[in-house]
């Protein structure tokens, strides 16, 4: 039997790295986190506490409220990933919004919840045979990880990706504010103090502006072998 490693994927926001993390770890039989899931379940649970709105961002509430917030992912066959729960509800609709959207980035900045998140995460993949996607997993969470991918597509590919994913959805959004968001979270998750989005030491670059979907997958895989192979 081939020896399971960590795969880590990071990158800026709509990059498609869950599309291809979900691919992999159904291809490999390893499980699948979506970590950006995760900041956007605690953001979705600020919102429905009023503890944070376009003009107040309650922080202390938040910290203080931190151990009450229980997040879980259950695996769904219907779905083929493993869905979050938000205290035994599951969110997973519920936190892809553009309302979510333009205050997560905020709420990835607090230390507290990073490290909650960050604790989680690791104990999650402490037996490997795992592929997490988010901003900090090759630089923080699994520095050890065998494979770093760190994705990146311009700011208007990932924008027009975005909106067509929720318009499809029904949501009425404009072209503009996406690319709005896209571009402050790109802002934010770069900026901010603790564990800023940057392209790990050891990571390998996929710009995927103009790659399709079946290109990824083999570049990916292909780096997954080379790497299995070697163990
Ligand atoms: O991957 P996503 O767009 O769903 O992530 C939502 C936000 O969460 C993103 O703007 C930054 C933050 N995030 C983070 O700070 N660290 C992670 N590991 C994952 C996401």
């Amino acid at each position: 039997m081939t020896k399971k490693i960590t795969i880590a994927i990071d990158g800026f926001s709509s990059t498609g790295k869950s599309t291809i993390a979900k691919q992999l770890a159904n291809s490999l039989g390893y499980v699948y986190v979506d970590t950006g899931a995760m900041y956007r379940a605690v953001t979705l649970y600020a919102m429905q506490n009023n503890l944070i709105a376009k003009d107040y961002f309650k922080v202390e509430e938040l910290i203080a409220a931190l151990p009450t917030i229980k997040l879980q992912f259950k695996f769904s066959a219907e779905a083929g990933f493993a869905e979050i729960f938000l205290n035994g509800l599951n969110v997973e609709k519920d936190i892809r919004n553009i309302e979510v959207s333009s205050f997560v980035s905020k709420v990835a900045e607090i230390s507290e919840v990073r490290s909650k998140l960050v604790e989680q995460q690791q104990e999650m993949g402490k037996d490997k045979g795992i592929v997490m996607d988010g901003r900090d997993i090759g630089t923080v969470v699994f520095p050890e990880a065998e494979l770093k991918i760190f994705m990146n597509a311009t700011a208007d590919t990932r924008a027009e990706r975005r909106y067509d994913e929720l318009k499809a959805k029904g949501d009425q959004v404009t072209y503009e504010a996406v690319l709005k968001n896209v571009q402050e979270r790109d802002y934010i998750d770069t900026h901010r103090e603790d564990s800023p989005l940057i392209v790990a030491e050891d990571a390998i670059e996929m710009d995927n502006s103009s790659m399709t979907k079946d290109e990824q997958f083999n570049f990916v895989s292909t780096l997954v072998n080379d790497i299995t192979k070697t163990l």
